[in-house]
């Protein structure tokens, strides 16, 4: 991997060229610390979602999933200490142009863009606010979630009362997150709006170092198992005096993005925190019962991801430059089931309609299985580039031969080697090259 920033730029250009990620607003000239996902980062994120869920939710008996509104009553933000100092950034304002700065990105006591003087330290709370209703005033001042975490907790009586859970359980989900970030940057690593894969699992009182070190050794090693490079990865202790307002303690796992080593994902210990805020400002009894009719509230192992850092990482790691026959050939190397496509299918020529119907035959057929690109444009050699560009996996080029036995040649994006393989098997020989991967 290359080790600098040169990196991020290539690969900032080729989301941008290919369709994973651009500038959100762009014909608008961008809008800062907002992104939208193209068709291939679409699938990207979606397949990384999926292996997210399946791992966590569905291959396990004590998750449950839930899918929680982004707009919560804004008492919840009150609960959990985030409209307080806890979840703000500390800026400084320039009294002559008013530009804001984070305080401890500041080098000196003027302000960097026009010297001016600047304010004293100020808390510039980050939740993203809103107003819900005809009148806009503090009665009906909302926020956008800053992180999907407080769904969880306040579903917390909901998932006891209806599936009388055994602890220790959990309650996953998947989605957006919001932040006014005063400095977004390292381009999908730090924006405004994000999408959050987060855990929050119930355990006794008394079990809970035991469950955090659990769920930082099962972290760690799913970040291995989907094919994270185990020398980009390591894990961060916080320093007591560092943790977060709600944290007894917090181990992140750190990735060697190209601008350096940065949060990829952090597990929490909330303890009680949560819970207990939450039954002190709804005057709901939040306490959970054990087969004894013991009463008690449980403490709480949150891992969080995030899904777009994930991305970046996954794309850092993808990424090569490789020399071919004197050529430079660029290839995300991604997992098959990440890929945005998994096949290719290409005829070899364009002006024979026996090839081409074959192959357009063999195209309908592969995609209500694989997601599938169809690709008649220049010659096989541009189309290969163009795929391994977009990490497809396996190309199908359907020729002169397949008309007479039957068989088409699929090349595999890493090796580059070739195999002709019966039209029949294709689905089979996808099939168990993905599962084996
Ligand atoms: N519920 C705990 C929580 O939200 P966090 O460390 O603030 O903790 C968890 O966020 C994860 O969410 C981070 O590890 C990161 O992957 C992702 N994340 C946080 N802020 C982000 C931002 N501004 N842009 C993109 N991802 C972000």
């Amino acid at each position: 991997m290359d080790s600098n920033n040169n990196l991020l730029e290539k690969i900032v250009s080729l989301c941008k060229r290919k369709g994973f990620v651009f500038p959100s607003s762009d014909i608008y000239g961008g809008f800062g610390g907002f992104w939208d996902f193209g068709p291939l980062g679409v699938s990207l994120k979606n397949n990384l979602k999926k292996l997210w869920w399946q791992e966590f939710v569905e291959k396990r008996s004590d998750m449950y999933g839930l899918d929680s509104a982004i707009i919560l009553n804004p008492k919840t933000w009150e609960a959990s200490g985030h409209t307080g100092p806890g979840f703000a950034d500390p800026l400084k304002e320039c009294k002559t142009c008013h530009h804001r700065f984070r305080a401890d990105d500041l080098k000196e006591e003027k302000c960097p863009d026009c010297s001016g003087e600047l304010t004293k330290e100020k808390n510039f709370n980050i939740l993203v606010k809103t107003f819900i209703g005809p009148v806009e005033d503090t009665s009906t001042q909302a926020y956008l979630r800053g992180e999907t975490a407080q769904g969880i907790f306040i579903n917390f009586k909901n998932i006891l009362d209806v599936f009388h859970p055994k602890i220790p359980f959990g309650i996953a989900q998947i989605g957006k997150a919001f932040r006014n970030e005063i400095t977004p940057g390292n381009y999908i690593f730090r924006s405004r709006e994000f999408e959050q894969m987060e855990i929050e699992y119930f355990t006794r009182p008394d079990e809970n170092d035991r469950y955090f070190n659990e769920w930082r050794e099962i972290v760690f090693n799913w970040f291995l198992k989907i094919g994270l490079k185990k020398e980009n990865i390591r894990r961060y202790d916080h320093p007591k005096e560092k943790l977060s307002h709600y944290s007894k303690g917090t181990t992140d796992v750190e990735y060697q993005f190209p601008f350096g080593w940065s949060e990829l994902q952090g597990t929490a210990n909330r303890t009680d925190f949560d819970l207990n805020t939450h039954m002190k400002y709804s005057g709901v009894d939040l306490s959970y019962k054990d087969e004894s009719e013991k009463k008690f509230i449980p403490y709480v192992i949150e891992p969080s991801f995030g899904v777009e850092r994930l991305i970046l990482a996954i794309l850092c790691d993808a990424y090569n430059e490789e020399e071919v026959k004197g050529e430079k050939r660029i290839v995300l190397k991604l997992r098959p089931d990440l890929a945005p496509y998994k096949v290719a299918v290409f005829p070899l020529v364009s002006n024979k309609p026996e090839i081409v119907d074959k192959a357009k035959s063999i195209y309908n057929s592969i995609k209500s299985d694989f997601m599938a690109v169809w690709d008649d444009i220049g010659n096989i050699g541009k189309r290969y580039r163009r795929q391994d560009e977009i990490g497809t996996p396996w190309c199908i080029t359907v020729d002169y031969q397949t008309l007479e036995d039957g068989t088409v040649t699929v090349r595999d994006r890493d090796s580059m080697e070739q195999v002709r393989i019966k039209i029949e098997e294709l689905k089979n020989y996808f099939n168990s090259k993905i599962s084996n991967f």
